[in-house]
């Protein structure tokens, strides 16, 4: 794993935000996975901007998005298809043919699941793939204990995951108990990877990550396992480890 150290996370949106448009240019057919949450925000706030300046399209990139709140319709505020229409999409030239989100509304959930490994499969995977990670170590939705070998999948949210998040919600009861997310095989199954970290409340996380071992218990130590992962962290969540 290459760690990159920031001062902070504008440091940390700036230095991703040059791998992601570097990429876009590099490869033909950019197949990008993405996250949702408050860490890739700056990358994508970035991203618009360098799309304003003409600096880079949107023309020729399909995306993949590592998960989806179960219950949810895209347009409920709070669903991840919102997030990254409100975030990125409709600022840039996306042609949303090429967009992937699970549908969390799906009526048979499992078919849905099979339905995306399938368009993941016909684009070819994941050129880079966008991480943040869960103060218990998740990567996607992908809690501790799940199978390093899963697929796109439907997931039981821990309480720590659902009080998290609770505050995007008007209250925890909102908050809905399941998700569909990329498995953990899947989201290694990508090319490269690209995990950002920021803030103290990641460190015990980074901590865990860089100087623990590959266990189930802890989901984003399998990333030691792959061949081209950047992690970009800043000095907040690197000051246990460290
Ligand atoms: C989001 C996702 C999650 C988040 C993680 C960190 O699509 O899959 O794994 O990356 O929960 O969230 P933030 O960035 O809000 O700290």
């Amino acid at each position: 794993m290459n760690l990159i150290k920031v001062k902070n996370y504008d440091g940390m949106s700036e230095k991703a935000t040059k791998l992601i448009v570097n990429r876009i240019h590099a490869i033909e057919n950019p197949v990008l996975g993405l996250a949702t949450g408050s860490t890739p925000e700056g990358l994508y706030q970035r991203i618009i901007e360098k799309y304003k300046q003409e600096e880079v399209s949107f023309k020729n990139v399909t995306t993949f998005n590592l998960d989806e709140y179960v219950g949810l319709e895209q347009n409920d505020t709070n669903s991840y298809y919102y997030f990254m229409n409100d975030k990125l999409f409709r600022h840039v030239d996306i042609a949303m043919n090429c967009v992937h989100i699970p549908s969390g509304i799906a009526e048979d959930l499992e078919k849905e699941c099979t339905a995306f490994e399938r368009e993941l499969g016909q684009a070819g995977g994941i050129d880079v793939q966008v991480l943040g990670i869960g103060g218990n170590g998740h990567i996607g939705f992908n809690e501790p204990g799940t199978s390093f070998s899963s697929r796109t999948h439907v997931v039981d949210l821990e309480k720590s995951t659902i009080q998290a998040n609770a505050r995007f919600f008007h209250s925890i009861e909102e908050v809905p108990i399941q998700a569909i997310s990329m498995g953990i095989e899947t989201i290694m199954s990508s090319k490269e990877i690209l995990l950002l970290v920021s803030g103290e409340a990641k460190a015990d996380a980074m901590e865990k990550l860089l100087l623990g071992e590959v266990s189930e218990d802890f989901p984003a130590s399998i990333l030691k396992k792959h061949e081209h992962v950047t992690i970009i962290a800043d000095a907040a969540a690197l000051s246990i480890a460290e």
